[in-house]
């Protein structure tokens, strides 16, 4: 009757995996936005620390840990992978679920799997300050608690309808020596020109990113980080997955399903992508990738070339989007509300190697409320997506199947949007298709 599966700390993983060199087609290469070009390295420098820059192309599969990483890594990991017996016995789930339990790293969430890695490495290359965005304040969080450990400085925009329900996480960012200003905010070029156009704009992930990039781009001791979405963050996440191999395998077990939450993508690549060269081996192994119906990058996004943010700054990807000029609606789980997908996991869409499937924010907060009578701790909003979900597989997939999710972190400081639940407060948002038409209309066209 054992229900937490603990992996001792001398069994850490000491290499993180990298996808690339296993995905069946070849990742569509990230373009320069003025040549329109495939990037070189040398125009990341100006904003990324080169190691980093090197993971993102690396043709390696495995890339050693750094020790002083491994050192913060040990504060909270390995993480425990839980069998949820009561949210089954709820549920009458003929499956077995387990989640991956990643709420307890100091900032809360899986965050610190690479904000730790990303400040070691800034700092290792002379960089004093960093530059980031955040929706929900998990990744602000979890940068400025990484850059507390490296003795860095840490500027944190988060979006404003986020900041505005969550005003803890502006505390506890500051407590850990991080600044932070609700973006839109008037420090940047690109924040005071979207307040002269709509002073009440709520803002969104892309347009943060845009007010980041820029304080990086015009300050010399300054990079930027950003907390999903690219290969390196995947490829820090992947610890997730490695870990969860080792415990089912110190149980006997083998994933029939693997389910996370979709914002970026980078919680839901960390899981699957290790479990990757099983899947194409031909194990029957599902990857669910959950999403709010508000924000449908996978189910209902252009499979294309796009901005990465509002202003045009970042390089185009390849990927499922909604448009970088959509603004979503202001839905509780702030980690959802990315117009775009990590190119990586919009590959393996492409694919078919993916099931993804979209939720209303009141089913999910629902099934958040039942895991927390059931197994006793809070989600945050953004999980609660992937509860929702395993719930969804656990009731229809085939008696004695194993469902794994993961618990991307809590929500201890997600009151205001529980409270909100309880009121009876909660819209569901659909996205109608002529806010997606019209979104796409300002995409690029890129031949590919
Ligand atoms: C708790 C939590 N889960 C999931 C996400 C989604 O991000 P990603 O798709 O990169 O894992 C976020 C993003 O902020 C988050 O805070």
């Amino acid at each position: 009757m054992e229900t937490r599966i603990n992996l001792p700390q001398s069994e850490l993983p000491k290499a993180w995996y990298n996808a690339l060199p296993d995905l069946p087609t070849p990742l569509a290469p990230p373009l320069d936005p003025a040549t329109k070009q495939p990037l070189t390295p040398e125009a990341l420098e100006p904003i990324f620390a080169k190691a980093l820059i090197e993971q993102e192309m690396s043709p390696e599969r495995w890339i050693p840990i750094p020790e002083p990483v491994l050192d913060v890594y040990r504060l909270y990991r390995p993480t425990p992978l839980v069998r949820a017996r009561r949210l089954e016995a709820a549920i009458g789930s003929k499956c077995r679920i387990y989640y991956k339990n990643e709420s307890v790293s100091p900032a809360g969430s899986h965050k610190p799997n690479t904000s730790i890695p990303q400040v070691y490495y800034n700092k290792r290359e002379g960089v004093k300050r960093l530059s980031t965005e955040t929706g929900a304040g998990q990744w602000g969080t979890a940068l400025s608690f990484a850059c507390s450990q490296f003795d860095m400085a840490c500027t944190v925009y988060m979006v404003k309808v986020s900041f505005e329900q969550k005003p803890y996480r502006k505390v506890l960012i500051n407590t850990y020596g991080g600044e932070i200003f609700a973006s839109p905010s008037s420090q940047t070029n690109t924040g005071r020109a979207m307040l002269a156009k709509d002073p009440n704009c709520k803002g969104s992930l892309g347009l943060a990113i845009s007010e980041a990039v820029e304080d990086a781009a015009t300050h010399a001791d300054t990079n930027y980080t950003l907390g999903s979405v690219l290969n390196h963050v995947l490829l820090h996440q992947s610890i997730v997955g490695l870990e969860t191999e080792q415990q089912l395998k110190m149980i006997g077990e083998k994933p029939d399903y693997l389910v996370g939450c979709v914002g970026g993508g980078s919680n839901f690549g960390g899981l699957v992508l290790p479990f990757l060269p099983r899947k194409l081996g031909g194990e029957d192994i599902t990857f669910v990738a959950a999403e709010p119906k508000a924000c449908p990058t996978l189910t209902r996004g252009a499979y294309r070339y796009d901005y990465g943010d509002m202003a045009r700054l970042t390089p185009l990807m390849k990927m499922h989007t909604l448009g970088h000029a959509f603004m979503p609606a202001p839905i509780h789980a702030g980690g959802l509300r990315y117009h775009g997908d990590a190119p990586i996991v919009c590959n393996l869409m492409a694919e078919g190697l993916v099931d993804a499937r979209a939720y209303y924010q009141k089913e999910c907060f629902e099934a958040a409320q039942l895991f927390l009578k059931t197994e006793g701790f809070l989600p945050a909003p953004e999980t609660g997506h992937a509860i929702m979900s395993a719930i969804d597989v656990a009731k229809t997939a085939k008696p004695g199947s194993c469902v794994v999710f993961l618990y991307s972190g809590h929500g201890l400081l997600d009151l205001g949007s529980y409270d909100a639940y309880l009121r009876g407060e909660l819209t569901n948002f659909e996205l109608p298709q002529s806010d997606i038409d019209q979104a796409l209309c300002d995409c690029p066209v890129i031949e590919s």
